[in-house]
């Protein structure tokens, strides 16, 4: 057997067990988007490159332009050229690390100013370029609650400006929501009040890292139900006043009258 056929042979194997042949390089961001950081912290990016077999990165760079405006400036954050890699940042705050299959970018002291849309591009031996993005915004404090009433639907909705993630709940007279007040809607915003007719004092709270905020909406008192709590504490001391007035009164006239005969005893004997 020849020996010589045997490599190429091998190789032929190799790329048809490859999927994407000989051009198959990739390069994804593993950050889910878009990537929130809060102000002062750091960022970190990482993404993975993904080649064939004999492809080979001839460089890595990392840049960034602002997500809207229509200034679409991008500048460079750092490249890493060569066959070394050797990664170079073109500000202070930035650290881009090169391995095999993997390059993370590390930025301190996040602020307003760095968000936009990363672009990170890989280069093979050959010139090629591939691409890879990602949205990084600052992580921001909830803003502007409101409350507002759909009286057609008996639905209070709860809005918020543009916080990061907010996380709403509700509060009715200060107090979670029983079944018997109403039913918040899966994403928190929306609170369909069962409670007929619509009274008291409804809060919607919106919270995420950095705090909360509140609104809340004021129907008219809960009337009867506070007749109701009157009328049960009240008629009771009426009722024990009205007793005890009237036992009272009772009291005397018998001891009235049992001075009387007295009297009258003391009257008979003395004639
Ligand atoms: C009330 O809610 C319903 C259902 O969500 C919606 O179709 C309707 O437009 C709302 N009405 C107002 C005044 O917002």
């Amino acid at each position: 057997m020849d020996l010589h056929y045997f490599p190429s042979w091998k190789v032929a194997l190799l790329l048809l067990l490859v999927p994407c042949g000989l051009q198959c390089m990739s390069v994804h961001v593993l950050n889910e988007e878009p990537v929130h950081v809060m102000p002062g912290q750091q960022l970190i990016l990482r993404a993975q490159i993904e080649h064939g077999p004999l492809e080979e990165v001839s460089s890595v760079t990392w840049e960034r332009e602002p997500e809207t405006g229509m200034t679409h400036e991008r500048v460079t954050l750092a490249t890493c050229p060569g066959r070394s890699l050797k990664c170079a940042g073109t500000r202070p705050n930035v650290h881009v690390n090169m391995e095999q299959r993997e390059t993370t970018l590390e930025m301190n002291a996040y602020e307003a100013a760095d968000g936009g849309v990363y672009t990170l591009t890989v280069t093979d031996h050959r010139g090629a370029k591939t691409t890879a993005q990602c949205i990084v915004r600052e992580y921001e404090e909830v803003h502007h609650v409101s409350v507002s009433i759909n009286a057609s639907h008996s639905t209070l909705v709860c809005g918020e400006a543009w916080g990061t993630d907010p996380h709403f709940s509700w509060l009715h007279e200060r107090a979670a929501i029983t079944n018997s007040v109403g039913r918040v809607s899966k994403d928190g915003t929306t609170l369909l009040v069962t409670k007929t007719p619509i009274c008291g004092h409804f809060t919607c709270m919106v919270s995420n890292e950095l705090g909360h905020s509140s609104a809340t909406y004021t129907a008219a008192p809960c009337e009867a139900e506070g007749r109701g709590t009157i009328a049960a504490v009240v008629c009771p001391i009426f009722l024990l006043l009205f007793g005890g007035v009237l036992a009272f009164l009772l009291w005397r006239r018998h001891r009235h009258s049992n001075r009387g005969e007295r009297l009258h005893e003391h009257l008979d004997d003395t004639i």
